[in-house]
């Protein structure tokens, strides 16, 4: 038996050598696990188990219990005096596809947008706060909690998005949920129950709002921007009754919604008597001016309001939610009571005892400080090495638009360029179906996760791959070659 040139059993030796009591149980998981990678590709003859077992210096019991035990499940087929295969049931697992930046080969400084810096997440006050919350919850707030999340964090959160972010906030109407991904299909499920089949969705905007209300039976429905907000012409011939937008911070193209097209939706929302969901997916960080307030303050009966901890702590705590219509407040609850019974009980306490203790507020202060100066250096090092690029949507937010002139272009040329250069860069095209004739390259900059060194490194790197200045010293005029 072979496989890629190597003895099989070669995979099986350290199982092999593993203390007597559990040698079995080893060589059966390293079998297993060689079949689920592939290493030991579907029709591969195993040897006998008179054979293997002398390869491997283990009794012959073990290796017929092993070929046994996988064959029952379904991981190699056998035939009584044939021998023994590897079956093709098992598939090797896809590793890390949820996350395109990971390991990335060749890639140096990673500018697509969407991630906080993770090496900012408080750990010891998080710490501190699980500590105390598991000293002192009762063994009885372990059941099944509320679907609509645990008083005391909907208390705490309640307080503060209404002084934060300026939502009529009742904790009544607040659902704590698995960030905003999940408050956009179980508002999805509500909508439909309300016979909606159709939602808007902002063009350009974010990918994931389509494919999260498709995924409950919605159409997404395309309705394009321009630099106020929702073109209200277009949005009033759509037909549809709901739409999802990000009024605050506009994803991806950065402007803040005018007072005007606020209101305009809402006069809408309310004429056809619809809905609107708004994300307020970084509403937390401005830099240049007060925070704008969120649009369900102006109507919380039109409007679900959602957000997450994903930008202000880490995506991976799964944690957000959402604020609710009187009208949808049952059908939702209903909804997230059948999906998940709610978010897990440790998770919430913790976040509700770090609000409590001031933990949130010290860490948007925190985080805005080191995002205000990293933006500073992107925004810096562009005006160095790419002159002439035009950079919009910096008021707010983890990401800049950049529109880099022509002569640096065209944009299949600009981002080969920039990933040979170990540059890695979505466009605003990506995003949106306008495709404006003017050559720029536009660019959305994600520059939270990088500090200013490295911010820098990466406009050095990308200019100096398609023809502006390179580095901070060496003067010599921008231009192509
Ligand atoms: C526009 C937008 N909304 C919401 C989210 C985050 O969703 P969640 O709160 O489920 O992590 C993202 C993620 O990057 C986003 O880009």
């Amino acid at each position: 038996m072979r496989t890629q040139g190597q003895p099989a059993w070669e995979l099986l030796l350290p199982a092999a050598g593993a203390p007597a009591r559990r040698r079995g149980r080893a060589l059966q998981e390293a079998l297993r696990e060689a079949v689920r990678s592939g290493r030991l590709a579907a029709g591969t003859r195993l040897p006998s188990s008179r054979e293997l077992a002398a390869d491997l210096g283990v009794s012959r019991g073990l290796v017929t219990e092993a070929y046994e035990q996988l064959t029952a499940e379904g991981y190699l087929r056998s035939d009584r005096g044939a021998g023994t295969w590897v079956g093709g049931a098992a598939r090797a697992a896809v590793r890390g596809a949820r996350d395109p930046a990971a390991g990335t080969p060749g890639v140096r400084v990673d500018f697509r947008p969407g991630t906080p810096d993770l090496s900012l997440f408080p750990r010891s006050a998080w710490a501190a706060a699980q500590r105390s919350v598991l000293a002192r919850l009762p063994h009885s707030a372990l059941g099944y909690p509320d679907p609509r999340g645990l008083p005391g964090l909907r208390e705490e959160l309640a307080g503060m998005l209404a002084r934060r972010r300026g939502v009529v906030a009742d904790p009544e109407r607040l659902v704590v949920c698995s960030g905003v991904a999940q408050a956009s299909t179980l508002m999805g499920f509500a909508l439909r129950a309300r016979g909606l089949r159709a939602i808007g969705v902002e063009d350009p905007g974010s990918p994931e709002h389509g494919r999260l209300f498709a995924s409950t039976g919605m159409e997404a429905v395309r309705l394009p921007l321009d630099g106020e907000g929702l073109r209200p012409g277009p949005l009033a011939a759509a037909g549809v009754r709901a739409v999802v937008v990000t009024p605050s911070h506009q994803f991806p193209s950065g402007i803040g919604w005018s007072a005007e097209r606020r209101a305009a939706l809402l006069d809408w929302a309310r004429t056809v008597d619809g809905y609107v969901l708004e994300d307020d997916y970084d509403g937390d960080f401005r830099y240049d001016r007060a925070p704008v307030g969120a649009l369900q303050g102006l109507d919380p009966e039109r409007v679900v309001y959602t957000g997450s901890v994903s930008k202000s702590l880490a995506p991976g705590l799964r944690l957000g939610w959402m604020l609710v219509p009187e009208e949808l407040v049952d059908e939702v609850v209903e909804r997230k009571r059948t999906m998940d019974l709610g978010n897990p009980v440790l998770d919430q306490a913790v976040l509700a005892e770090f609000v409590a203790r001031g933990g949130y507020d010290r860490q948007l202060r925190r985080c805005q400080r080191a995002y205000r100066e990293r933006r500073d250096a992107l925004i810096a090092a562009l005006a160095r090495h790419l002159p002439g690029t035009e950079v919009s949507g910096i008021a707010a937010g983890l990401h800049v638009i950049a529109r880099v002139p022509a002569r640096f272009g065209p944009t299949e040329r600009f981002l080969a360029r920039a990933a040979e250069a170990g540059v890695a860069l979505r466009t605003l095209e990506e995003y949106g179906t306008a495709r404006p004739s003017d050559g720029a390259v536009r660019l959305v900059i994600g520059y939270a996760h990088l500090p200013p060194p490295v911010v820098a490194e990466g406009v050095g790197r990308m200019a100096g791959a398609v023809g502006g200045t390179p580095r901070a010293d060496d003067g010599a005029a921008p231009g192509r070659p």
